[in-house]
């Protein structure tokens, strides 16, 4: 088992961009479970009638061949074959991922794909359960929090530079409902592990924060936290 790093936290907090410095800092290797997530949204959008039973949900998820691969230090999600990484980066993938992550039969399949992958490497994982639930021993456990007004610029920001033209209003109702369901689903729903460190990102830019971060490691390592 290699030193692991779990940052949990809501949607825009920051998560994967300090979660990626961190890991390039460090040498370690960056798993981003929204990924996962976002991946089997997409295969449930794709199929005829979005599946609802559990029975249909496991027997789509059961079907499905979801590889995760780690290629020049970055990692790439095929879905059947197809990488599809780049394609579930949108406001509607991300918003049927929280809706499908409700599903425990979805959990229990990338939960234990992802316990999978972070057993024979030094890790820095994001999520909103692995503190909690994926790495309840990691070495070092994060939970990184800002306030909605800044979440939203920063994903205004975001779209802004990929050449859309973000809605403002539009976009805060989008996280707004996504930290309700986020939060407030039966199965692992997103909350601040018992030993886990909050870092309030809103007055910091990610320099700031990574630095905290690795200040943090360094203590563990130190045996001083
Ligand atoms: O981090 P993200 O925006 O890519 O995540 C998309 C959704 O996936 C998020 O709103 C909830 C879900 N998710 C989850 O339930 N558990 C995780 N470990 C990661 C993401």
């Amino acid at each position: 088992m290699g030193f692991q790093i779990a940052i949990d936290g809501p949607a825009g907090a920051g998560k994967s961009t300090i979660a990626k410095m961190v890991a390039n800092r460090l040498g370690f290797t960056y798993m981003d479970t929204g990924a996962m997530y976002r991946a089997v949204g997409l295969l449930f959008d794709a199929q005829e009638k979005f599946p609802e039973s559990s029975e249909e949900i496991r027997k789509v998820c059961d079907a499905a061949d979801i590889d995760i691969r780690f290629i020049d230090g970055s990692q790439r999600i095929f879905l059947n074959g197809k990488d599809v990484s780049d394609v579930i980066r949108t406001e509607h993938a991300g918003n049927t991922a929280s809706y499908v992550s409700t599903f425990p039969e979805v959990r229990t399949r990338l939960v234990a794909l992802q316990q999978e992958l972070s057993r024979t490497c030094d890790v820095v994982m994001d999520g909103r359960d692995i503190g909690t639930v994926v790495l309840p021993n990691a070495d070092l456990k994060i939970f990184m929090e800002a306030d909605i007004l800044v979440r939203a610029q920063r994903r205004f920001d975001q779209l802004a530079e990929k050449g859309e033209t973000p809605d403002m209003e539009q976009i805060i109702k989008d996280l707004e409902a996504r930290d309700h369901q986020d939060r407030n689903r039966a199965v692992s729903p997103l909350k601040q592990a018992d030993d886990a460190i909050l870092i309030d990102t809103s007055d910091m830019d990610r320099e700031e924060v990574t630095e905290e971060i690795l200040r943090l490691y360094k203590k563990v390592k130190d045996g001083a936290l």
